[in-house]
This record gives C-alpha cells, sequence and structure tokens, in this order.
C-alpha cells in the first residue's frame, strides 16, 4: 500500500501551459539536464512502456527512422522507460542488428533513452497511470516548446503504438500556429486553409462579414484564410546546408 505522499507523486500530472518539470537523468546519449539542454529547440519527451518488447520496437524503429525529420524541424526526441541502463543498451542493439519492421531495418536510435529504474521522472511527468500499470510508464508524449513549457500532450494505452504521422502534424501545427499566429483546424496540414482568431466585437464580427480580402468567413466566428504551404515549411523547416565547393 503506497503513502499519502507516493500516492500524490505518482497523480501529479504537469498540464498544458506548465513549465516542464525539471530533471538531470542518465541516458543512452549520456547524461542530461532537462529541459535546459534543449532550450531554444523544441522537444519531444515520449515514454514507453518497457524494453524488449513488440510495440514499443515497432515505435522505436519509427521514430528513429524519422528523426531527421523532426531534427528539420528544430524537434529533438527524448524516449524514457523505467528500465536500466544496460537494458536500453542490449535492446537498442537488438533493434539495429535483428529487427526489421515496415521495410525499416539496420535502425540506429541516436536520441538519447532516459533509464528511470525509481521512476523518478515519469511520476513527475504523470507517465504512472495505476489503472494501466502500476509497474510500466504509459505511451506519453510530450511536446515541449524552445522556452521548456508544455504545449500538448497525448497519451496512448500500453498496446496502442503511436501514430508518428499525428505526432508530426502536431508538432508543425503548433509551429505554424506560432509563427504565424493563426489556429489550424481539424486534419489541418501544411497548404490548407487556416483559422484566424475569433472576432472580440460587434464592430470586428461585422467588418469580417463584409471584408472582401482573402478571408473566406462562413460566419462572423468562422474565419479562415490562406496559407501557402511553401511560406509554412519555410519558416519552419531549417534550411539544407549548402554543399562545400
Ligand atoms: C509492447 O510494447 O509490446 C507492450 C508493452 C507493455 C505491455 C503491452 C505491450
Amino acid at each position: 500500500m503506497e503513502t499519502l505522499q507516493e500516492h500524490e507523486q505518482i497523480i501529479a500530472m504537469p498540464r498544458i501551459g506548465d513549465k516542464a518539470p525539471e530533471f538531470k537523468a542518465v541516458t543512452t546519449q549520456g547524461d542530461i539536464n532537462f529541459p535546459s539542454d534543449y532550450k531554444g529547440e523544441w522537444v519531444i519527451l515520449f515514454s514507453h512502456p518497457a524494453d524488449f518488447t513488440p510495440v514499443c520496437t515497432s515505435e522505436f524503429i519509427t521514430f528513429a527512422h524519422l528523426e531527421d525529420k523532426f531534427d528539420k524541424a528544430n524537434c529533438k526526441l527524448v524516449g524514457l522507460s523505467i528500465d536500466g541502463l544496460y537494458s536500453h543498451i542490449a535492446w537498442l542493439r537488438t533493434i539495429k542488428e535483428k529487427i526489421e519492421f515496415n521495410g525499416m531495418q539496420n535502425i540506429e536510435v541516436k536520441f538519447p533513452l532516459i533509464e528511470d529504474i525509481t521512476m523518478e521522472v515519469a511520476k513527475k511527468y504523470g507517465m504512472i497511470q495505476p489503472g494501466e500499470s502500476k509497474t510500466h510508464a504509459v505511451r506519453a508524449v510530450f511536446f515541449i516548446d524552445p522556452k521548456g513549457m508544455i504545449r500538448a500532450i497525448i497519451y496512448y494505452p500500453l498496446s496502442l503504438g503511436r501514430n508518428f504521422d499525428e505526432i508530426y502534424r502536431a508538432l508543425i501545427a503548433m509551429q505554424t500556429s506560432d509563427k504565424f499566429e493563426v489556429a489550424t483546424p481539424a486534419d489541418w496540414n501544411p497548404g490548407d486553409d487556416v483559422i484566424i482568431s475569433p472576432a472580440g466585437s460587434c464592430g470586428v464580427a461585422e467588418e469580417r462579414m463584409t471584408s472582401t480580402d482573402e478571408l473566406n468567413c462562413k460566419d462572423w466566428f468562422f474565419c479562415t484564410k490562406p496559407l501557402d504551404k511553401k511560406d509554412v515549411l519555410d519558416k519552419i523547416l531549417k534550411k539544407p546546408k549548402l554543399l562545400a565547393k
């Protein structure tokens, strides 16, 4: 039976808009200070239930395969599970040497994987959800912005592998909102129309409905405008390095 203090630690859940809880950790890429080592970049901190399990293995192969794509969007990846460092190292070696998934093989996981046997980090981030498992972290995904603020959180149960297209889409959508001061509608992808903030006064509501510019107002509270895919990607993605002559 856990003490009240232990119970409170387990149910502590950082929320959207909170500062990302700080921690120091040992990882497969050396020690990290989180989130200060990632200042100025986006970071996705994600947990998985256990090393040497099939769903997690499929996720790691997929995430590692996409690492460069996330890096181009100025986003680093950091994984965590309640396993020790040597288990992590052995698992990542096995993944590279032996496992093929969806045509991806010989995949090296280069991003840090945190060892968290004490569950200190998992508890700080609400990754232990006792109704699902008391001993394994659920599949949590924390999107942390360049100022160290939590901007989005997605949780999946142990049996459900994540959708990495959605994780990338959410990252790009939040970066687009920041850069262009717009919101993004359901299923938005770069090149789709974006939503401008709802009218905050009767005057603006009237203006929106009678405007002849590029706004498309379905009603006074629901206005979209085009936003060119190239403009979005030019502003968000890192520029490719020019090859030296
Ligand atoms: C898996 O990754 O396959 C897994 C891990 C924990 C529970 C169920 C499935």
